[in-house]
């Protein structure tokens, strides 16, 4: 039998940790740069007739004929004449025209959506960006905010949080009271249809600054900065995605109270039912205080809790499946992630299942990966919709205000 043997222990030093900080930093820039070469920059897929027929709710005669018509980007045809491509800018206006119906209403203004769970490596991250993704391929106009100083999602949109994000591009101004509008920050991505606000470690500094604040100011409420701060862009977007950081952080809890709907991702395991129960604890001991204490009252249009990373053939997950079921009961969405290399292997080029343009692997096990998201993003449509269509009747119910005018020449 061979003998497993470590190398002799070597103590490390600070100073050891931070050469390996500047390691693996360099290693990030370098796979990057392969990785997105030539233009170290990610790139959106494009699409073909039958794709974006797809997208449009078509069949692949009506946009053969309405591209007759003009109007709408004709998209290019490659050198022989036999294919036709569109990029993403392009499908989406298409997408747009199909979709007229289905488009924010006028009078709603952006849905705002937090994916949180305290629990790491429950696919929060995935979930925001295949979200944010698939309601732009639906034709609505998303913001992702980014409040994890670990900056997943901001990878996720080839962005590398260590070397390529500015304070100013991050939460962190808000958060020390320097800026109150979020628009400083934000900026558009390879992704037509989505901007950003990024993150990056330097936002643990949020963690001083608000309750430092909150400390100093008694009137300051550190559970609203980034509510109020989303004000002002709010008639500008469809929806807004905020990715939260697996803590109850002073951020993170300002990432729930600025949001109209809550989506727990949830694998169905032992350990992570487990921490998810504490999340509601913890959660609910923060908001009941927050009423309590400042009598600051807080509804939630939606709260879907989303079966994620699903292994059917592990017989422990049917299990605590029903657990989650009699627990969670109807906030539980009708629609399981299965677990699938098509997540992993395409994360692994810090992409997800909407950015494969062409699959590789088995073609089955694509389709149902992205079946799933795709039926994930249409339940999450429809919550977004009732939200819209109650803010226009709240609008419409609203006193109509007289102008000074109307009243005077009423009585003349
Ligand atoms: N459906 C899936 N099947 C298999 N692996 C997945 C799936 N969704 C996400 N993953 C992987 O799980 C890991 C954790 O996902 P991530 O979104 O970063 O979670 P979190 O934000 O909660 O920490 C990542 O490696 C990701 O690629
Ligand atoms: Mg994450």
């Amino acid at each position: 039998m061979t003998k497993l043997k470590l190398n002799r222990l070597k103590s490390v030093s600070i100073e050891d940790i931070t050469d390996q900080a500047e390691k693996a930093t360099a290693m990030m820039g370098q796979i990057r740069s392969a990785m997105l070469a030539p233009t170290a920059r990610k790139s959106a897929p494009a699409f073909n007739l039958s794709q974006l027929s797809a997208l449009c709710g078509a069949e692949r005669g009506s946009i053969l004929h309405r591209l007759t018509k003009g109007g709408l980007p004709p998209g290019n045809l490659n050198p022989s004449g036999s294919r036709r491509e569109f990029t993403l800018a392009e499908s989406r206006e298409w997408i747009r025209e199909y979709r007229k119906e289905q488009r924010r209403p006028q009078g709603a203004e952006a849905v705002t959506i937090s994916v949180g769970n305290f629990k790491g490596g429950v696919t929060k991250t995935t979930t925001a960006v295949t979200l944010a993704q698939g309601l732009s391929l639906r034709g609505h106009r998303v913001l992702m905010i980014d409040v994890d100083p670990q900056g997943s999602a901001t990878t996720l949109f080839g962005i590398l949080p260590d070397t390529e994000v500015e304070e100013d591009q991050t939460v962190l101004p808000l958060a020390m009271g320097t800026e109150s509008s979020i628009r400083y920050a934000i900026r558009p991505t390879y992704w037509d249809g989505i901007d950003i606000v990024a993150a990056a470690p330097l936002l643990f500094g949020a963690e001083f600054a608000l309750p430092s604040r909150q400390s100093r100011d008694a009137e300051f409420q550190f559970w609203s900065v980034l509510d109020l701060a989303i004000d002002d862009v709010r008639s500008e977007y469809d929806v807004i995605i905020i990715d939260t950081p697996p803590a109850l952080s002073y951020m993170t809890i300002a990432a729930f109270m600025a949001a109209d709907g809550i989506i727990m991702p949830l694998p169905p395991n032992p350990l992570d039912f487990a921490s998810a129960a504490q999340f509601w604890t913890l959660f609910s001991d923060v908001a009941a205080n927050l009423k309590a204490q400042r009598g600051y009252d807080k509804h939630f249009s939606f709260m879907h809790v989303l079966l994620a990373r699903v292994d059917s053939s592990d017989s422990a997950s049917n299990v605590v499946r029903q657990w989650i079921g009699q627990t969670y009961a109807e906030k539980v969405l009708p629609v399981e992630i299965p677990k699938t290399a098509v997540a992993s292997s395409s994360s692994a080029e810090f992409g997800t299942v909407y950015d494969v343009a062409k699959y590789d692997g088995n073609a089955r096990t694509f389709k149902r990966a992205r079946d799933a998201y795709d039926t994930f993003v249409e339940y999450v449509e429809g919550s977004i919709r009732e939200v819209w269509d109650t803010q226009v009747e709240e609008r419409a119910n609203a006193a109509p205000v007289k102008p000074v005018s109307a009243v005077i020449e009423g009585v003349a």
